[in-house]
C-alpha cells in the first residue's frame, strides 16, 4: 500500500497573509478559512438556483481537470462549476493521453503552463500527488486536489461538512458516524479533519478490524465494530463503498456477509436519531453497503450532496483565484 505523506508544510497551501493559495487538504485550513468556504457556498447554491446560473467571476481564466483517476461526480461537478464561473475548461485524462508516451508527469505540467492555464485540479492514485504537483507548478498556477489515493479528498469534506451545517445547523452538538471502509478512505480522513476542526460533538467509525487504518483513535474518533451499538443516537450516517482498487487481497469474506454485518438497512437506520440523516459520497454499492429503501428513502441526503458539491467548488475556486465577491446574491 502507497505510504501516507508524513506532516506536509501548510505554507504550500496557506500564503503568509492567511489567503488560500492551493487546496491541498484540509489539515491546516483552521476553523476561519473553513468556515468562510462553507459561508460563500451559501451564496453559490442561491445562484445555482436561478434561472441564470452563470457569473464571470473566472472570466478569462483556464481551469484543467487533470485527472489521471477515473472519475464521474467530481470531474463533471467541478467542470460544471468552472462553467458557471465562466472559465474555459479543458479535461485532460492523462492515463489516455501524453503519460503512455513516455513523457514525464513534470513535461505535461509545464506544457498546461506554457499555454498560461491558471488552475488545475488534479486526480491521482498515489498518495501526495497534488502536493507534488503544487510544489512544482510556477508560482501563478493554483492546484486543488481532488483526491490522492487513500490520502485526501478537501472538496468531498467541505460538501460533506456543508450538508451537515445546511440539514442540522452547528455540528458541536451532533453525532456522526463514519461507516465501512475507513482504511482505504480519502473521504473519511478528510471528513474527520474537518469536523475536528468545527468542533463536532462526537465522531464515530463503525468498521470490520480489517477495514479501520492503525492508529484511528489518535484522530479522536471513537471505534466500533459493530452497527447496533455504533449507530445507537447519532444524527448523520456517513456510508462508504468498499473501495477494492485499493485493495491487495481479501478484507472481507464476501460481499454478501459484509451486508449482513455493515449495510445500513432500514432496520438499522431506525438506530439512529429520529430524523438522522444518510450521507454517501457515491458511487454507492447498492446491497454492498447501503440498501436500496435507505438510500432512496426520505432520510437519505445523497443526492443533495452532489448538489451542494457543485457550490463548493465554485466557492473553493474563486477564493483560490481571489475572485469571490461581496456582490454574490
Ligand atoms: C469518493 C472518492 O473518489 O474518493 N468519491 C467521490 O469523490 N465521488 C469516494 C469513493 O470513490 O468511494
Amino acid at each position: 500500500m502507497t505510504p501516507m505523506p508524513g506532516p506536509l508544510p501548510n505554507s504550500l497551501q496557506i500564503d503568509p497573509k492567511g489567503r488560500l493559495k492551493h487546496l491541498l487538504s484540509i489539515e491546516g485550513l483552521g476553523h476561519d478559512l473553513l468556515t468562510q468556504i462553507l459561508d460563500n457556498t451559501e451564496s453559490f447554491t442561491e445562484l445555482n438556483e436561478q434561472g441564470v446560473k452563470k457569473v464571470p467571476l473566472l472570466r478569462g481564466k483556464t481551469v484543467v481537470n487533470l485527472f489521471f483517476e477515473p472519475s464521474t461526480r467530481t470531474r463533471t461537478t467541478f467542470e460544471l462549476a468552472a462553467k458557471r464561473l465562466s472559465a474555459d475548461v479543458m479535461n485532460l485524462n492523462l492515463n489516455a493521453s501524453s503519460t503512455t508516451k513516455g513523457e514525464t508527469l513534470l513535461d505535461t505540467l509545464h506544457n498546461l503552463e506554457a499555454m498560461q492555464c491558471d488552475l488545475f485540479i488534479v486526480r491521482h492514485a498515489e498518495a501526495g500527488a497534488a502536493h507534488f504537483i503544487a510544489r512544482h507548478v510556477a508560482p501563478c498556477v493554483a492546484v486543488i486536489n481532488a483526491g490522492d489515493g487513500r490520502h485526501a479528498h478537501p472538496t468531498q469534506a467541505l460538501l460533506d461538512t456543508f450538508t451537515i451545517r445546511r440539514h442540522k445547523g452547528d455540528l458541536d452538538q451532533l453525532s456522526i458516524a463514519i461507516v465501512g471502509d475507513i482504511l482505504h478512505s480519502r473521504v473519511a480522513r478528510s471528513d474527520i479533519h474537518a469536523f475536528n476542526i468545527l468542533n463536532t460533538g462526537e465522531v464515530r467509525v463503525i468498521a470490520p478490524r480489517t477495514l479501520l487504518s492503525i492508529g484511528i483513535e489518535e484522530l479522536g474518533v471513537k471505534v466500533f465494530h459493530d452497527m447496533e451499538s455504533g449507530l445507537k443516537g447519532v444524527d448523520i450516517i456517513i456510508m462508504l463503498r468498499l473501495q477494492r482498487e485499493r485493495m491487495q487481497g481479501a478484507f472481507i469474506p464476501s460481499e454478501h456477509e459484509y451486508f449482513s454485518r455493515y449495510g445500513l438497512t432500514p432496520e438499522r437506520l431506525a438506530l439512529a436519531a429520529p430524523n438522522a440523516l444518510v450521507m454517501h459520497p457515491g458511487p454507492a454499492n447498492r446491497g454492498v453497503e447501503i440498501a436500496s429503501a435507505v438510500a432512496d428513502g426520505p432520510q437519505s441526503v445523497i443526492l443533495k450532496q452532489v448538489t451542494y458539491g457543485l457550490a463548493v467548488r465554485m466557492a473553493v475556486m474563486t477564493l483560490i483565484m481571489g475572485t469571490h465577491s461581496e456582490s454574490m446574491p
